[in-house]
């Protein structure tokens, strides 16, 4: 089967956040199936042509997924001259002259590559006009082209509907098929609170709507191989393993070297999605309750501002790093003994998936991909009300096991870093989808 993966960003290319963590490992997962999968992404003008060994083919940068035999189509230089990747997704109208531009160079690509896929799997709004570009263009077209199977089948995968929704909504009516990233968004985006204002289309849309977990690449995400952290450590040693973290993690942002349990945000400053709302107006009773906290991450300069006045208060025990800092991520994942995810929501979430593996309980709102991956009480604590005193309430019985119950907490530490959320159970879903986006198309 021949695949073209569309999406915005690809790590290690480019990644500004889950989507680029998906882009980049999924399509590993797919070539182990036997999938002739390929990637198209924006030749920004920051991706370094020297480092990834981009050759120039007709307007069309060629280069690989990191070490892997995946090719890596880079589309649409010119519409993206101006527009780093950091600016593509700040959520400003020109990103949609500029994944339109994008979506028109991936149409070029189609006619003109000596390649054909048999299935388009686009990425979000970034793709809308390629899918619906596709559901209004003939077969003649199509075989004028050069496509001898049927047809070219779509699916647009959907990671967060929160950004464009009118592009959004032209993706959702083209595609053949529809997956969400988790089975729980599948179903919450059927719902007022989460449709975006899409719920009229989506509901339309419900036969053809699945949800596929994501996974992650444990050859990137394992404390006993990655090269970013203080110690490395395995399920046997991770006691060590995370007190030399700590210590790192603490020396490191002057921290005080005692303290109670030590708590980990890193993602998007974001109080729409990230739940930054009810993480600030918590912080004086997580500290209260003789927790540390560090806070990575970027985004509104309103709860950036807050946050750093809370770090100011409490230097010895909260820390606010506001940029993007991957290597001060890792090294939080591993020396954190739990990691604050209080989402309003979250299409899947990543970073509890990375956090159990390295025995960081996930402290999370249960909502989304939350729900589908962490049990609680097993592998991490979920608390339900969107509120502080939800936050709060889940953090207090995390602190009470971690200091009354060690034994307790070890075991939830050694359950959450044997689970298993690689891709290939999930890559082998979206080989289903594939199947069933061909026979509709067809
Ligand atoms: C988006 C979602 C996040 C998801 C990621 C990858 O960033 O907000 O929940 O994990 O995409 O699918």
């Amino acid at each position: 089967m021949r695949v073209l993966y569309v999406a915005a960003e690809a790590a290690p290319i480019v990644k500004v956040g889950g989507l680029g963590d998906v882009a980049g490992s999924l399509p590993l997962a797919l070539k182990r199936l036997g999938v002739d999968v390929r990637v198209a992404i924006p030749w920004y003008p920051e991706i370094d042509a020297l480092r990834w060994q981009v050759q120039e083919n007709g307007g069309v940068g060629v280069t690989r997924l990191g070490e892997s035999e995946v090719p890596v189509y880079l589309l649409a230089r010119d519409v993206f001259a101006d527009a780093g990747p950091h600016k593509a997704i700040a959520g400003t109208k020109a990103e949609e002259t500029w994944f339109s531009g994008f979506c028109d160079a991936v149409v070029t690509f189609l006619k003109d590559s000596e390649w054909k896929p048999e299935v388009l799997h686009g990425n979000d709004w970034h793709v809308a006009r390629a899918l619906s570009f596709v559901e209004r263009t003939s077969r003649e077209t199509f075989s004028q082209w050069g496509f001898t199977h049927k047809n070219l089948a779509t699916i647009l995968t959907i990671h967060n509907l929160s950004y464009h929704p009118k592009m959004m909504k032209e993706a959702i009516l083209a595609a053949d098929v529809i997956n969400a990233v988790s089975p729980t968004y599948a179903k919450e985006i059927l719902t007022s609170d989460y449709c975006e204002g899409l719920c009229e289309e989506l509901n339309a849309r419900k036969a053809d709507l699945y949800g596929i977990l994501n996974g992650i690449d444990y050859g990137v995400w394992s404390p006993e191989t990655d090269a970013r952290v203080s110690t490395k450590y395995s399920t046997v040693t991770w006691k060590t393993g995370k007190a030399g973290n700590k210590m790192a993690l603490r020396q490191k942002l002057g921290l005080a070297k005692e303290g109670g349990m030590l708590l980990g945000f890193v993602g998007r400053i974001d109080a729409n999605q990230k739940g930054i709302g009810i993480l600030a107006e918590a912080m004086d009773r997580l500290v209260a309750l003789g927790s540390q906290v560090v806070v990575l991450g970027t985004g509104d300069p309103k709860y950036e501002k807050r946050l750093a006045l809370v770090a100011a208060r409490y230097p010895k025990n909260v820390a606010c790093i506001l940029r993007y800092d991957e290597d001060l991520a890792h090294l939080i994942y591993a020396g954190a003994d739990a990691l604050l995810i209080p989402s309003k929501f979250e299409p899947c979430g990543l970073i509890q998936l990375i956090g159990m593996r390295y025995g960081t309980l996930p402290i999370a709102r249960a909502t989304g991909g939350l729900s589908d991956t962490i049990r609680d009480g097993e592998t991490g604590f979920l608390f339900t009300a969107y509120s502080s005193q939800g936050l709060v309430g889940a953090v207090e019985r995390a602190r009470d096991m971690f200091a009354a119950e060690p034994v307790s907490w070890e075991v939830l530490v050694g359950t959450g870093m044997r689970e298993d959320f690689s891709w290939d159970r999930s890559a082998e879903e979206y080989l289903r989808l594939y199947e069933r986006a061909l026979a509709k198309s067809g």
